[in-house]
């Protein structure tokens, strides 16, 4: 099974690469291939709608050349693509939302191209928010529920924790024992 984490939240040692850890930890020890990016650190330009990628036949085909091209790889190798993110305004940051863009040329469903590079794949989120979860973070569940749909991929769930109190909110036993579920649960779970 290949793994691919995106942490698309700007703070390096912030509340969300805090949650990680744990659920990262679970799985290193399990047989996976993990590919876990911390976006912040790398350079993926925002979508420019040219529509180029759905011209370009058997391969991801964007015309820009950056790391989004790693990324759409891993993520074309992957079993299981986990999306991790505060919630920023209701959605997901701006690094993270770049990538999401940047799926496009992952599937040719627009122009001469043809094929869908993410059919069947999976995809989890875990994210924190300052609301509590259903208030926080429905509309970007309901967004990567249609982006599924609309891909025909599977949407696995998603594990979140409030910020109450910083960093220590997501370092009680209850945060922690939850992201290992989580982590577990998405390996147990049938492809
Ligand atoms: C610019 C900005 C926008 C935010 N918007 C929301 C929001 O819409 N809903 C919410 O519940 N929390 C919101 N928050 C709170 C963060 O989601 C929360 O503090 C999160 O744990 C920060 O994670 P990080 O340390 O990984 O950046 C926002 C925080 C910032 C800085």
């Amino acid at each position: 099974m290949q793994i691919c984490v995106l942490n698309g939240s700007p703070r390096l040692h912030g509340n969300t690469a805090e949650l990680l850890k744990p659920f990262v930890e679970v799985l290193q020890q399990s047989d996976v291939t993990l590919n876990n990016y911390t976006l912040v650190q790398m350079n993926v330009a925002s979508c420019k709608g040219c529509y180029h990628c759905q011209d370009v036949q058997g391969e991801y085909g964007c015309y820009q050349k950056d790391d989004m091209h790693t990324i759409a790889k891993a993520i074309m190798e992957s079993d299981l693509i986990v999306l991790a993110t505060p919630i920023y305004i209701w959605y997901c940051t701006p690094e993270l939302k770049a990538v999401l863009d940047r799926f496009y040329g992952l599937a040719k469903f627009y122009r001469s191209a043809k094929g869908n590079f993410v059919e069947g794949k999976r995809v989890a989120i875990l994210a924190t928010h300052g609301y509590d979860a259903a208030y926080a973070a429905d509309p970007f569940v309901i967004g990567i529920q249609r982006m599924c749909d609309h891909y025909h991929m599977r949407y696995d769930g998603m594990y979140s924790v409030r910020d109450v109190d910083d960093l220590a909110s997501f370092q009680t036993k209850q945060a922690i024992s939850g992201a290992k579920e989580f982590a577990q649960y998405l390996l147990n779970k049938k492809a």
